[in-house]
């Protein structure tokens, strides 16, 4: 397959072959980490940016999200890039409720999610959910706000809901309960945690984990 051709730009050419995806879950996806996946849940899809080069490569694609409106979205995309592919995998949902069964994915994506925890007990709801219906061995990918390297800006650096110095309101886990959890759940980090800061405004934090077999 050739992306790049004498005359397009690339940007325009990655943009046909990978759509508006996260930069991060790109990034593991030139790592080879969902190589071996057939199955991959994007749980808080919204209209499914991160879908299209599964959708596109032939994977077992489903997408859960709360907005009716998005999951309309990616019912309509999923069916142009993969027509094989059922209207039902794409579903109206709570991410802490998933209407799979468990060790169900062979990778689950949450990117831009988490923070909308409204509570450290709702974080914990939504992140124990995707990882019941992930498979031991299967990729979790979460991207996700944290006060990582904001600490001196914010009041306090335990977990909890923020007014971020960009105006959002988020809520945001710090590097020690994303640890913590790591060994709770009895995952291993699929490589080490590491977060942009976007100068000092807000912390976008990559957290991939591998299920132990
Ligand atoms: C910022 S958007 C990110 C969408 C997509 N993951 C992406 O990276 O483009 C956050 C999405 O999460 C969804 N969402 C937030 N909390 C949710 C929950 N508890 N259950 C289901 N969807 C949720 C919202 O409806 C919204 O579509």
């Amino acid at each position: 397959m050739t992306i790049f051709s004498a005359g397009s730009p690339p940007s325009a050419a990655l943009r046909a072959a990978v759509g508006e995806i996260d930069i991060y879950l790109f990034d593991q996806l030139l790592k080879g980490a969902f190589d071996s996946a057939r199955s991959v849940l994007d749980a808080g899809c919204g209209s499914g940016r991160n879908l299209v080069p599964f959708l596109r490569g032939g994977y077992e694609v489903f997408g859960v999200d709360r907005d009716e409106r998005a999951i309309a979205r990616v019912r309509r995309m999923a069916a142009e890039l993969a027509p094989a592919l059922h209207a039902d995998n794409f579903q109206v949902g709570e991410v802490d409720a998933l209407p799979y069964g468990d060790e169900r994915m062979d990778a689950v994506i949450s990117s831009a999610v988490l923070h909308f925890a409204s509570d450290e007990r709702e974080f914990d709801a939504m992140l124990n959910e995707m990882w019941r219906v992930l498979r031991p061995g299967g990729l979790f990918f979460a991207r996700l706000a944290t006060s990582i390297g904001l600490e001196s800006r914010l009041p306090s650096s335990s977990p909890g809901r923020y007014r971020l110095p960009d105006g959002s309101e988020r809520f945001l886990m710090d590097e020690a309960g994303l640890l913590e959890r790591t060994e709770s759940l009895g995952a291993t980090l699929a490589e080490p945690i590491k977060t942009t800061n976007v100068q000092n405004l807000r912390a976008m934090t990559t957290w991939c984990l591998r299920k132990r077999t």
